[in-house]
């Protein structure tokens, strides 16, 4: 199922409920929410407190994603505010697999990270303990930066292990993700599509949203018929087949 997921660091802070809201309404059901701590990145957003405020006025999935160092540090605040799912980076946690149980232990559902430049190999031992894997499409720690192509691969290796291995976890994308990118990362195998700056930096969050996530969608319905006529014979089959979300 596809899902988009509006990161709120690119909205009005002032008139972040409003905003949120406003995203919902056009179709988003998850909220995306990066917190950064200035040591993981290179810049401080927000913590618990506007995570708490939010609960208030959305019922969707609030979606935690922690550019920090010692996330075990932090979280059970998290939690406590409302969070339901938290991710944290492999890039980060010493004791990757303890940290991932403290958040199960907590109640929300545990995410692994990975940075442009971790491979899905140093995932692979929590592929089995996680609810989702994060790919960074960008490196972590702004909005509005260009989408980098490498992670596509990335992507595209995380669903055919879950296929093989005949595990559960979803796969989502961040980073760079707006109408040009969209759909070689729906293609890839995406499903969770974290959008920030394509989201609410111009015009109405609620058509934005409502159009990206009918781009997303219209890749997913594309007729296997459409690609026969490119290639024709049997790769035809073999390459519609590919552009079906497992
Ligand atoms: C980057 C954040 C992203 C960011 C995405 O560190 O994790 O969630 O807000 O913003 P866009 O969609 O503008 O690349
Ligand atoms: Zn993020």
């Amino acid at each position: 199922m596809i899902e988009l997921a509006p990161s709120i660091l690119s909205a009005d802070f002032a008139r972040l409920g409003a905003e949120a809201q406003a995203a919902v309404e056009g179709g988003a059901s998850v909220l995306h929410v990066d917190v950064m701590d200035g040591h993981f990145v290179p810049n401080i957003t927000i913590g618990p407190p506007v995570v708490a405020c939010l609960r208030k006025v959305s019922k969707v999935p609030l979606d935690c994603h922690l550019m920090i160092e010692q996330p075990d540090q932090f979280i059970p605040a998290f939690a406590q505010a409302g969070a339901d799912w938290i991710s944290v980076h492999r890039e980060a946690c010493v004791h990757l697999d303890r940290t991932l149980h403290l958040i199960a232990a907590h109640g929300c559902k545990p995410g692994v990270v990975i940075n442009p430049a971790t491979p899905v190999i140093a995932i692979d031992e929590v592929l089995a303990l996680v609810h989702h894997v994060l790919v960074m499409s960008v490196n972590p720690g702004f909005g509005g930066q260009t989408f980098i192509h490498s992670s596509l691969k990335k992507i595209e290796l995380l669903s055919k292990i879950r296929e093989s291995r005949r595990l559960g976890f979803r796969i989502e994308v961040d980073g760079g993700v707006h109408r040009d990118t969209v759909a070689d990362v729906v293609r890839a195998g995406a499903e969770i599509l974290v959008s920030g700056s394509a989201i609410f930096e111009q015009g109405n969050p609620s058509e934005n949203a409502r159009q990206l996530l009918k781009a997303a969608l219209d890749v997913t319905k594309q007729p296997v018929q459409d690609l026969s006529s490119v290639v024709g014979g049997s790769a035809a089959g073999e390459r519609g087949n590919s552009l079906r979300l497992p």
